[in-house]
């Protein structure tokens, strides 16, 4: 049970159209603080793969491309492909270690069935609203015995948060992407299904979540409430005083209190994969 009022139904409004979009000056600093937060654990799992030099990497809705360049040092006899809707943020490609950048849409675009020994994806699929018809698909794109690794948000840390405002106001965020955007906060506890689903072979997962407070993550929570403010506040009534007294405990270090988790999932392509 929420503290929200039931959202309204979904737009036809897509991720970066409006809110987090690539255009909006606080975008990169938001990304960035992501980037900080989910960095060490991603690489954590990345590193528990067999990788190889010579591997062909993708990965999908790449944000900065911090997980392109860790695999680009990785593969250097091979290939990394980092895609996105919006490439903007990539750094330049003087800077970008060998990596290649791919302007992209996951739900729409493909790649060649068999083209790649690794793909990965973090905190993309749960805002598309064909994610797990799209997850399919991409799992086509690995050469039989590659390694398909997801992770992406997932909400319930924040619905058994002992803070009422921190509670409250962050399931109106997830409320409020999911009536915008069609984001889905809940979707990723199920990725192991998921990924089974799609034909994939030696599935695991795991989860993990870090703090707000004066942390990466009370960074990147802060800035996107700031950019969902008016559909808190027209849509789901979280008041000025509310919204300010959270904007600051958010940041604070009073507040020790986890943010949105994430769930990784991970599955090997058999020989011949056929999703069932
Ligand atoms: C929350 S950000 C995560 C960025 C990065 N993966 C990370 O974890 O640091 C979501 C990213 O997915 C991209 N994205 C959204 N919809 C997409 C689509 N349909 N195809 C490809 N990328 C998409 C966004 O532009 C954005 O860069």
């Amino acid at each position: 049970m929420t503290d929200t009022a039931s959202p309204p139904a979904p737009s036809g409004e897509v991720y970066g159209d409006h809110v987090f979009s690539h255009l909006r000056p606080d975008e990169a600093e938001r990304l960035e603080a992501l980037a900080q937060a989910l960095d060490e654990n991603t690489f954590r799992r990345l590193g528990r793969l067999p990788l190889r030099a010579d591997w062909h990497c993708l990965e999908i809705g790449a944000g900065l491309g911090t997980t392109a360049r860790w695999l680009a040092a990785r593969c250097s006899r091979g290939r990394v492909v980092a895609t996105d809707i919006d490439t903007r943020l990539f750094p330049d490609p003087g800077s970008r270690n060998g990596w290649e950048a791919r302007e992209h849409d996951v739900t729409r675009d493909e790649f060649p069935a068999g083209s790649f020994d690794l793909i990965h994806a973090r905190w993309v699929f749960s805002h598309l609203r064909s994610r797990d018809a799209d997850l399919t698909r991409v799992a086509r794109w690995l050469k039989p015995g590659g390694w398909l690794v997801v992770e992406d948000l997932a909400q319930f840390p924040l619905g058994s948060s002992p803070n009422p405002l921190y509670r409250k106001v962050s399931l109106a965020m997830c409320a409020a992407v999911q009536a915008r955007i069609g984001t889905d906060c809940t979707w990723a506890r199920d990725l192991p299904r998921v990924l089974g689903a799609a034909g994939l072979t030696a599935v695991g997962t795991e989860a993990s979540a870090s703090s707000v407070g004066p942390t990466p993550m009370g960074r990147f929570w802060q800035l996107s409430a700031e950019q969902l403010r008016s559909d808190l506040q027209e849509t789901f009534g979280i008041t000025t005083t509310e919204l300010e007294r959270f904007l600051v405990e958010v940041r604070s270090g009073g507040l020790t209190d986890l943010c949105l988790g994430t769930v990784a999932a991970w599955g090997q392509a058999p020989p011949q994969l056929v999703a069932r």
